[in-house]
């Protein structure tokens, strides 16, 4: 078995990593690494005495590239105390801005998603006024092979890709066009995997796509492996390893995922079903190929399947065209699909999407801020909501580490993903552990042991 874990040795060459954007980029720097550690860099986490810098990149929004540029700027400085330091984007904003990036005079390596297996080549080919780029997108790359080498902390909870890519076309949406086309990864090396992780002390596994409702895996003989299917096998590896898994897709989600999911007790019953919009001109335009009737019918069978499945979303307020009405029917869908949890955004014009070539980002900016704060608000008190209709009833829940708020503490997730925080008691990260919630925040339940 490979070393899942970061190689402590001195005499190595560092390169430090730094993360941007989703889990998937998470797990991508952990291939990263992996991929580096084979070619004799060790981890550091000190940039000052990092021979390969990295940044891991994100385009979804403008904002998030907009810190990259930032540290673009630090790593200059770096590079100025330093000469031999050799500063490396790749991700996301890699695949989007090319060579651009390369005007910065700072970046010497860019590569995109599909390219961590040509770095160690890149970076020996680097020379002065010598740039090396790879953005090559791919049609099988899964790193299906790699081992990725972790990065947490805590040694309980663990990333695996399941695919990459995307084929829809969600009109303001960059992914398809940073990450290329959908592919799905060998069951086989998903199971691998999640039982190597295992065997190493983890006890959740969240397994990663753009659309898992998608994952489809067509063997040399014809056999094929849908999501479900895929989520039984990682189930029945052991029922002391939890499954997770997102994102899903409210047009794709199928039934036989809800009851898959509610027959293993290890599959826990969370999912993230980004809606985007609760306006049916909004859906349209966004090309989400769903309306509001049928994203609200999927989380009614949710609900009657598993009544205690946790449920949360991610929201864009100020799309192209949305009027307040729109607006309002957004804020109506929140509440009557009474998420648990949101993450919130202001629509972000990207370059290249269909949106940014068809439809004019006409929203006002002071009024997208309005729109958002509305939509946090709301989605502050539902989340408060539903924490109390917690209060009273008792979760088991993977303690995943030290609680922020004292070192007696400790925090964990429900399955339903709500974060508890309760009295250590003798329990370490990597246990089980039942409680009962006893009162609540919005985004916390504060818990004791029974
Ligand atoms: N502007 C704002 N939010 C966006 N998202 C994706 N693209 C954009 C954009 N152009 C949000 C969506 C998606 C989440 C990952 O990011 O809500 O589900
Ligand atoms: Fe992840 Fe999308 Fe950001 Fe790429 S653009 S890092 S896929 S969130």
């Amino acid at each position: 078995m490979k070393d899942i874990r970061p190689i402590k040795d001195d005499s190595r060459p560092k390169v430090y990593i730094e993360t941007y954007g989703c889990q998937m980029n998470v797990n991508d720097s952990e291939v990263i690494l992996s991929i580096l550690q084979d070619a004799g860099y060790a981890l550091t986490e000190n940039i000052g005495e990092a021979s390969l810098i990295l940044a891991n990149t994100c385009s979804i929004r403008d904002n998030a590239e907009q810190r990259v540029w930032g540290r673009i700027d630090q790593f200059r400085l770096q590079k100025q105390r330093r000469p031999d330091v050799l500063v490396g984007i790749v991700g996301c904003m890699a695949e989007r801005l090319k060579d651009k990036l390369l005007d910065s005079h700072v970046v010497d390596i860019v590569a995109g998603p599909d390219s961590y297996r040509s770095l160690p080549e890149l970076v020996r080919n680097v020379a002065p006024d010598s740039p090396q780029m790879n953005v090559l997108l791919s049609h099988e790359e899964t790193y299906a092979d790699i081992t990725p080498v972790r990065m947490d902390r805590n040694g309980v909870s663990a990333y695996i890709s399941i695919m990459r890519g995307c084929n829809n076309v969600c009109s303001y949406c960059i992914v398809p066009y940073t990450r290329g086309v959908e592919r799905s990864r060998d069951p086989r090396t998903i199971v691998r995997e999640a039982r190597e992780l295992l065997e190493a002390g983890y006890r959740e596994v969240n397994l990663l796509g753009q659309n898992v409702d998608s994952y489809l895996w067509k063997d040399v003989d014809g056999q094929t492996v849908g999501f479900s299917r895929l989520l039984e096998m990682v189930a029945e590896i052991s029922p002391e390893l939890r499954v997770r898994f997102s994102t899903s897709h409210p047009k794709d989600i199928s039934d036989e995922v809800i009851y898959t999911m509610a027959r293993y007790e290890n599959i826990c019953r969370h999912i993230h079903l980004p809606v985007q919009s609760g306006s049916n001109a909004m859906l349209e335009k966004m090309r989400r190929k769903y309306t509001r009737e049928w994203y609200l019918e999927r989380v009614g069978k949710i609900r009657e399947v598993m009544p205690d499945c946790g449920l949360t979303t991610d929201i864009i307020a100020g799309f192209c065209g949305e009027t307040q009405q729109d607006h309002l029917d957004t804020l109506s869908l929140m509440e009557e699909a009474a998420f648990d949890a949101a993450f919130m955004f202001q629509y972000s014009e990207r370059p290249g999407t269909l949106a940014a070539r068809k439809y004019p980002d006409d929203v006002p900016a002071d009024v997208k801020t309005a729109r958002l704060n509305e939509i946090i608000a709301l989605q502050n008190r539902l989340s408060r909501e539903s924490n109390e209709r917690d209060l009273g009833k008792t979760f088991k829940v993977l303690v995943e580490g030290v609680s922020k708020r004292s070192p007696d503490e400790l925090f964990g997730r429900t399955g339903s993903n709500k974060v508890c925080v309760f009295p250590s008691a003798g329990h370490r990260p990597g246990d089980y552990v039942r409680v009962e919630a006893v009162s609540c925040t919005s985004a916390t339940l504060i818990s004791r042991i029974v």
